[in-house]
This record gives C-alpha cells, structure tokens and sequence, in this order.
C-alpha cells in the first residue's frame, strides 16, 4: 500500500475521489486536508467529514487549511458545484470534527510520523501545500512526489487557456512545482476524458450501498454552464480520476517535461507545458533553463478508469 495525504475543496468530484480514495486497497489514507477553492473553507470542511462519514471511514484526521489563495483573490465555483459545494446533495449530519491543528500542522506530523516515503495527491488549490513547503521545507524529504489534478497541456476550463485549480491560486501551483519535489500533472488533458454513462450513473443511485448512493447523486449532478447556465451532464469522475492515477498509471500516457505557471497577464494560470520536438531560441539563450519537469499525463484510457472507479466504490458499504 502506498501511505497517502489527500489535499481537498469538496467539491462533487473531490467527494468522488475521497469515496474511491477510501475504498482502494492500494491506498493508507494518513489525513485530509481541506482548502478554500469549489466552495469557502467552512463548506469544504463539513463536506468533507460528511462524505468520510458515507465512506464508512475509519479515524483520518482532517484539518481546516488556508481560507484563501496566496495572493489572488478568493473565488469560488458555485456555478460547478452548486453554493454548498455539494451540488446540492444532502448527507446527514457528522459526528467527526476537524482536528484542532491547521492543515500545515496536521500535513507536517503526518508526514514527519511516516516510516514511509508519502505521497500527496492535491486536488484543490495548491495553497496548503505552497504554506507547508515554505514553512517546513524539511518535510519535502518525506514526500515521495506530488500528483496533483491541475493545468493542462491543451485547453484550459476556467480561461481560455487556465485550469481551476492553477487558475486559483498560480503562486501555489508555481511554489509546488519549483520545489524540487518529483510532480506529477493529472491536468484537464485527461481529466476531462474520463465519465459514467447517464443511465450508469442514474442506477447506482438506487444501490443497496450508501457509498454506491452518493457517488450516483455525485455523478448525476448537472454542471449549470452558459450564459443561463443551462444544466450540462458531464458524468466526469473528475477528480478520484487522478487517484486512479496513482494506482493504474499504466493505463495513461505520460511524458516527463518541462512545466511552469504563468503568472501574469491573460493567461495568468495556464500551465506552460514543453511539447517541443527541439529547443528553441529560448533554450539557445539559456532562458528558462531552470523550469523543473513534471510527470505529465497526456492521454487515458477513459474506460478503464471509469470502470475502476465503479468497481472500486463497490467494495464500499
Ligand atoms: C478542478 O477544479 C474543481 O472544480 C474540481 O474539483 C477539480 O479539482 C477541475 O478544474
Ligand atoms: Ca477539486
């Protein structure tokens, strides 16, 4: 098993991936940590603990993170996820609290406790995970590498040419991967390939199994985009799409190259990613030549992600 450290903004995907999360084998789930990003911190606290609660998960500590990006101002995406973050989805109330300590706290002793090298999967704002390295670069030797759903290699969701997560907090995104820590993109590239069938998704929503329940009404959740946010079935597993990444990573493309965060101007959060067959004139002039690489995954075989996402929130409650 590989000793994980979930970073969050539930978020029904975000929900979809603590489900899968939960449920793999494959995977010690050491602690979660939430951060302001699909909905304000508060939101993205209860839901979390909500949905640890439909996973039938056992003591994980949760810890409450940063309330905004570094820099950028706070923005929420309401319009995705609905105003609760959840799409609306109502989940009984919890007996799980968040832990006393912060996010930074509660990332460092998990990782400093581990016998293990940990890997963190961020599927949010990097925000926490910038504040951790900054305030506690020591841990970075516990931390095996950062898979993070985030950027593109193509097109962008929230600009043109940003993805969500980058787009909300770019200092972040840029701290983490000028950390030196090995990095891992799961970017929309991918993320945006991998869906359930309507009438999939639809029937697990009268499953015998509340984990199966939940993550129907999570699937079956219409995003209201357009102008006059015409609801839109995506289908997407989203996010737990780069938790299989972790698992089945045989099932992507994926190419080590250089990655670096835009910070300024229109683009500001696009994820520049060197697809070049040869070096430019930048290179020739020694610019740049300090952009880390990144593990990025390019192409996936959608349906064998779908169907272990499925197969793997079975083996749930
Ligand atoms: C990312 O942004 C959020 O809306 C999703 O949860 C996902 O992490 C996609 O751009
Ligand atoms: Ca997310």
């Amino acid at each position: 098993t590989t000793n994980v450290l979930l970073d969050v903004d539930t978020g029904v995907d975000d929900a979809l991936a603590i489900l899968f999360a939960v449920a793999h084998p494959g995977i010690a789930l050491l602690g979660v940590s939430c951060v302001a990003g699909n909905a304000a911190l508060p939101q993205v606290v209860q839901n979390t603990l909500k949905v640890l609660d439909a996973a039938g998960a056992g003591d994980i500590p949760v810890a409450a993170g940063a309330t905004r990006p570094l820099i950028a101002a706070a923005r929420d995406a309401s319009h995705v996820h609905g105003s609760d973050g959840l799409g609306g989805i109502e989940l009984p109330a919890t007996g799980r609290r968040a832990v006393a300590q912060g996010s930074v706290a509660m990332l460092r002793e998990q990782l400093l406790a581990s016998d293990e090298p940990v890997t963190i999967i961020a599927l949010a704002p990097q925000t926490n995970l910038a504040l951790l390295l900054r305030t506690h670069p020591e841990v970075a030797a516990k931390i095996e590498r950062i898979l993070f759903m985030g950027g593109s290699a193509s097109v962008g969701n929230a600009t043109p040419t940003a993805e969500f997560n980058v787009w909300h907090d770019p200092e972040a995104a840029a701290i983490v991967l000028d950390s030196g820590i090995q990095t891992f993109m799961y970017g929309l590239d991918v993320f945006n390939r991998v869906s359930v069938p309507f009438e999939q998704a639809e029937a697990l929503q009268s499953s015998g199994r509340r984990a199966e329940r939940l993550a129907g009404a999570l699937l079956s959740h219409r995003i209201g985009m357009g102008p006059g946010h015409e609801p839109v079935y995506t289908g997407l597993i989203g996010d737990a799409g780069a938790v299989c990444a972790l698992v089945d990573p045989d099932a992507l493309r994926i190419e080590r190259l250089p990655v670096f965060v835009e910070l300024a101007g229109a683009s500001r959060g696009q994820t520049v990613v060197d697809r070049r067959q040869f070096p430019g004139e930048d290179r020739m002039h020694g610019l740049h030549a300090e952009v880390g690489l990144t593990d990025v995954a390019l192409e996936v075989d959608a349906d064998r992600y779908a169907d272990l996402f499925l197969r793997t929130v079975a083996l749930l409650d």
